[in-house]
């Protein structure tokens, strides 16, 4: 990254962090979770007994690979949304024969360059062409032209950790960006049973607790804040109503901190909102993505656990 995007990086950074503290119900953004501890740490999480999402999905793809490559077709253009470096793009990359070009759109250039390394060598046909852009804004998508359709995939439920606003809109610019025959290959986390939803972000090891707080530990790093992280505790708990989980910080003292000049208060038990990630039954996800797109196909891993769907864009 150049000096000048680290400081448009920094700046926004602080300017979120700011904005968030000094609401009512405190908030941070989630996407601010992930510095390369932050990486590190979601990594764990992916292979904890508790955090069933990645398992979930991987088994939904190796049982249903055959039917989800015919959907995708051939001499597709396939654009991840995300890094691209988990075994789920691996499998999806083995099973398509004639692929006209894969492109990972990432933010984060270096992770995304030594990925698309990695891939040349284990896939020496296919041509991997990186992107590094923030793909909630618009993003070029080089040899379309060549290809008959393009197909966009973003697994993983990240869509869960977007407001349901956000994720409207979100879903809104993919739509616009597809044309008629083109694809959207996307996870979403199905709504379960409490104590499973619950145990998979309070995993007994504490990793997620540690994720969670890598976030106070990045604003201390990178905006020389003073936060104590003893005096914080993770919490996470499934909210019924809204039909997600949502982490928290929790405040363990009366205290203050304070971030380049500025101080704000916490009182005991007052918490930082963090993340939130939703859960969808169908027709919660039909109506998420109701007037963009209709559900070609929905695939789902034995438990019933994660649900991949296929969509297409609706075009007058
Ligand atoms: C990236 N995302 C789908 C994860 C999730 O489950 O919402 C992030 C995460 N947060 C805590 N554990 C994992």
């Amino acid at each position: 990254m150049s000096t000048t995007q680290l400081e448009t990086v920094s700046s926004t950074f602080f300017q979120d962090v700011k904005d968030g503290l000094s609401k009512p119900q405190k908030e941070l953004p989630s996407k601010y979770f992930y510095d390369e501890r932050g990486s590190e740490l979601f990594e764990k999480i992916c292979t904890l007994d508790e955090y069933y999402l990645t398992r979930a999905e991987l088994d939904l793809m190796e049982t249903h690979i055959e039917e989800i490559c015919s959907s995708i077709g051939e001499n597709t253009l396939l654009a991840e949304l995300g890094s691209g470096s988990s075994k789920k793009t691996r499998l999806l990359l083995e099973h398509l024969d004639e692929i006209e070009a894969y492109i990972p759109v990432d933010i984060s250039a270096d992770f995304l360059n030594s990925t698309a390394e990695s891939l040349r060598e284990e896939f020496p046909d296919l041509t991997v062409h990186p992107v590094a852009a923030d793909y909630t804004r618009p993003f070029p998508l080089p040899f379309r032209d060549r290809a008959e359709r393009t197909v966009l995939y973003f697994p993983g439920s990240t869509i869960g950790n977007f407001t349901q606003d956000r994720a409207k809109r979100f879903l809104g610019r993919m739509a616009g960006l597809l044309e008629p025959g083109d694809g959207f290959l996307i996870g979403a986390d199905r709504v379960k049973d409490i104590n499973l939803l619950e145990a998979a972000y309070n995993d007994k090891d504490g990793v997620t607790a540690q994720f969670n707080l890598n976030l106070l530990r990045r604003i201390n790093l990178e905006l020389g804040a003073d936060f104590d992280l003893n005096q914080f505790k993770h919490h996470a708990f499934f909210n019924e109503e809204k039909s997600r989980i949502e982490m928290h910080l929790e405040s363990l003292a009366d205290q203050s901190v304070s971030i380049a000049g500025s101080t704000y208060h916490f009182s005991t038990g007052e918490t930082i909102h963090t993340e939130n990630s939703h859960k969808y039954s169908r027709e919660h996800f039909e109506n998420l993505v109701a007037g963009l797109f209709t559900i070609e196909k929905e695939w789902r891993d034995r438990y019933e656990l994660f649900s991949l769907f296929y969509l297409r864009p609706l075009k007058d």
